[in-house]
């Protein structure tokens, strides 16, 4: 969209966890100020934009996306001063600020909740109330995306309210206006603080069908290709009735309204079935700048899900790449063996390919997926699949920052153990190492303008992926070694590669070629 002049149109956006980033309080958990006290480090990796997971008032049942006031920062986190700060130090490090909204479903403690749940019937308007069938059971067949019934019985009312997450993060109803000048005014207030963009949570969750028909049964296939929603039966129904009923995706004009032209709006498509078909949708003109959807991480990047992105998004800076985030576990472990090797082998890719790139706090330093015991978890989704859930608190496990028990993270005890190898700390980490090459991969991607280019062509010959590419009329040829096994594409040696390369590309290497 060109009315967005100061926003780069592919930026590179780095995601700060805060309860994991830096703490300045000594409670083991991270804080706004420690945000502001690295925005020099976050800078310097060379990327455009931050983006900031919720730090709102939340009892922190599901990691702050159960917000119980969508306009104040939680104190655990700091204060509105800090925030105010943060902004302006973002500002003035060359850097766009870019927030989470949790539009979806609140806290089972906001305010509107506990008003529904005492009979405020206006209040109970701006969620989904339904009575018990006649024998007591659940209004229909829908599934939490987390795997258990997305109705929860309440005895006050007598009713059964409808969540697509926790329990403790009863769904909105969209459609009620009351909502939705709430949600304006959500929006307003942080742009008028100063914020650039947002990042919408679960956007593909925010409309069900009034009827509330039961889901029919999805195809096999569908849940067989599912690596984090495989443990759950969410993907054995076609969600046609509880999410984007009739053309969802249109709900995304509003949130372009109350956001405004200049601000760059990113939405997270939780679905699995159909993303990468609603990534069109959700990014027509007058929507969203782009979308991202879990295909990337849940099937690793492979040629197989390259290719498929390929054909069905024609435009790829409507497609935000990521590999990692506080959802996911850490992909070098999951698609790799946890080397600085794989770390490289994903950001080259990560860099190369054309569109907006998310990276998650630390994948940088090439943090591997931690193992967390059953008593070291707090997370309600890893603590339903223990020992074989997603691993989000894994991914949440603090950044390593120096030395010492805590890693300079924090003066008091983390909130989830720290068991680095002390060579992933920031003080660790030289121009030779993951960290070193984040940053050139990132000072290349933007000097040879990559994220604009065009994919003319690909293929895929064993494990190795072949990419042709067109940046302003310049010819350029990506390789991905996916496998162990050398290969020599016969190009001689490469404009970039992730590990030395003459000719000869070594397992795992991921290079490009000006033509
Ligand atoms: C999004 C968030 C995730 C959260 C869920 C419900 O997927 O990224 O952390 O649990 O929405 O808000």
């Amino acid at each position: 969209m060109g009315h967005k002049s100061d926003w780069p149109a592919n930026p590179a956006i780095y995601q700060v966890y805060p309860r994991s980033f830096l703490d300045t309080t000594g409670t083991g958990e991270g804080d706004l100020r420690g945000v502001i006290e690295k925005m020099g480090y976050i800078a310097e990796l060379g990327v455009d934009a931050l983006w900031l997971s919720p730090f709102f008032v939340s009892p922190m049942v599901d990691g702050g996306y159960d917000v119980a006031d969508h306009s104040a920062v939680d104190p655990r986190f700091g204060t509105m001063d800090d925030f105010e700060e943060l902004v302006a130090a973002a500002h003035d490090a060359g850097l766009k600020v870019l927030i989470d909204q949790v539009l979806n479903h609140t806290s089972d403690q906001h305010p509107l909740f506990l008003a529904a749940v005492e009979g405020d019937e206006s209040a109970a308007e701006c969620y989904l109330w339904q009575d018990p069938k006649e024998d007591g059971s659940l209004p229909n067949n829908w599934l939490s995306q987390f795997g258990p019934p997305a109705w929860t019985w309440n005895h006050k009312r007598r009713q059964y309210y409808f969540h697509q997450f926790l329990a403790a993060q009863p769904s909105l109803n969209l459609r009620n206006e009351r909502v939705q000048e709430m949600h304006h005014q959500e929006i307003r207030f942080w742009r008028d603080k100063g914020v650039d963009g947002f990042r919408f949570d679960a956007v593909t969750s925010y409309l069900f069908d009034e009827s509330l028909k039961d889901n029919p049964p999805s195809s096999p296939e569908v849940h067989e290709k599912m690596v984090t929603f495989r443990f759950v039966p969410y993907s054995y129904q076609d969600h046609v009735y509880d999410m984007l009923p009739g053309d969802g995706a249109a709900y995304a004009e509003n949130l372009r309204k109350w956001a405004g032209e200049d601000a760059w709006l990113l939405g997270e498509s939780t679905s699995g079935n159909n993303s990468l078909k609603l990534v069109k949708d959700f990014t027509e003109e007058g929507r969203l700048d782009a979308m991202y959807t879990v295909d990337m991480p849940e099937e690793g990047a492979d040629p197989e899900m390259l290719g498929r992105l390929f054909d069905e998004v024609s435009d790829l800076s409507r497609y935000g790449k990521w590999m990692s985030s506080h959802d996911q576990p850490r992909h070098i472990s999951v698609r790799g063996d946890g080397s600085d090797r794989d770390a490289r082998f994903f950001s080259m890719m990560m860099a190369v390919l054309p569109g907006p790139w998310m990276i998650y706090q630390g994948e940088e330093l090439g943090l591997p997926q931690p193992r967390l015991s059953r008593e070291e978890s707090v997370d309600p989704v890893d603590l339903i699949f223990w020992p074989d859930g997603p691993g989000r608190d894994g991914a949440r496990v603090p950044v390593p920052w120096g030395e010492g028990p805590a890693f300079g993270f924090s003066e008091g005890s983390p909130w989830l153990p720290m068991r680095w190898e002390s060579d992933r700390a920031v003080s660790a980490q030289t121009e030779e190492s993951t960290l070193g090459f984040y940053r050139r991969a990132l000072a290349a991607r933007k000097e040879h303008g990559w994220p604009e280019g065009t994919v003319t062509g690909h293929k895929t010959k064993g494990e190795v992926m072949t990419i042709d590419l067109d940046v302003d009329g310049r010819a350029w040829r990506a390789v991905f070694n996916y496998g162990t096994d050398t290969v020599s594409p016969g190009l001689g040696a490469p404009f970039m590669a992730s590990q030395h390369c003459v000719g000869d590309m070594l397992g795992r290497t991921a290079a490009i070629w000006k033509l």
